[in-house]
């Protein structure tokens, strides 16, 4: 009933050059793929541009997204980035609140929700990221974290259909450090986390809402974590850097 996701955050790697390049290959390797898995890339704003191009004149059935953008449709926000300026590329596709951007770069759950409502406004579909840390996780905190960051992020916000928006648990004790969440403690929290987008907005958009998981997802551990019923696909960082790699977690069910 939800259609699988594997979306590939670049984060801050891969010049413009290199974006085409990395797409040219992801095609050729994906060449074969049946259309039963959505798949999505998240370059950096500079190369987005390229990256659309390569997608739109090869026909290219992959979604792109950027890894983050402002509220503002314009004006003088120096540095900022808005939701016209990616639909005009035909961006799909919008990273809101990743850890990342929530540890440096001083990110609210306040701040998330103005993004989420304008990426919405806008038809961008964003990928709202939550988890927790090492500390909160230790602690016994996890799903009061989630459903924190989830009732504060989305507050306000309204979608008539479930693809509107998706949503990513990524711990963040597992981002980058090669220690995943085990399926079945990644597939309690989603499930909880299904549970308060039920009283959101409605059990049934809920059930329909796909939940991705991220955080240190490689080809070796991809097909026991989509085994896992509440867990819809996979938000990839370092793996999705390497074409080969990337294409690997794509055909996790292969
Ligand atoms: P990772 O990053 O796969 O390198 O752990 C995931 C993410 O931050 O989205």
């Amino acid at each position: 009933m939800r259609k699988p996701m594997i979306a590939g955050n670049w984060k801050m790697n891969m010049t413009a050059s290199q974006a085409v390049f990395f797409l040219q290959s992801l095609e050729e390797e994906l060449r074969y793929l049946e259309d039963d898995v959505e798949v999505v890339v998240c370059p950096p704003f500079t190369d987005l541009k390229s990256a659309s191009t390569v997608i739109e004149t090869d026909n290219f059935n992959v979604g792109l997204g950027a890894q983050d953008m402002y509220w503002e449709e314009k004006g003088a926000f120096t540095g900022e980035i808005s939701p016209l300026m990616l639909t005009d590329l035909r961006v799909n596709y919008v990273i809101i609140g990743h850890s990342e951007r929530r540890c440096y770069c001083g990110e609210t759950n306040d701040s998330v929700n103005k993004k989420i409502k304008a990426a919405v406004d806008h038809r961008l579909k964003p990928i709202i990221c939550v988890g927790e840390t090492l500390e909160e996780h230790n602690l016994g905190n996890s799903l009061d974290i989630v459903e924190t960051q989830l009732l504060e992020g989305l507050v306000g916000v309204e979608i008539k259909q479930a693809d509107e928006l998706v949503v990513a648990y990524e711990p963040i004790w597992a981002i980058g450090t090669g220690r995943n969440a085990t399926p079945e403690e990644a597939n309690d929290v989603i499930r909880h986390m299904r549970a308060v987008l039920g009283s959101i907005f409605s059990p049934d958009l809920a059930g329909k809402i796909r939940i991705l998981y991220g955080g240190s997802v490689k080809p070796d551990n991809i097909s026991s974590l989509m085994r896992e019923v509440d867990i819809d696909g996979a938000l990839v960082g370092g793996a999705s850097l390497d074409v080969a790699t990337f294409a690997k977690i794509v055909r996790y069910n292969k």
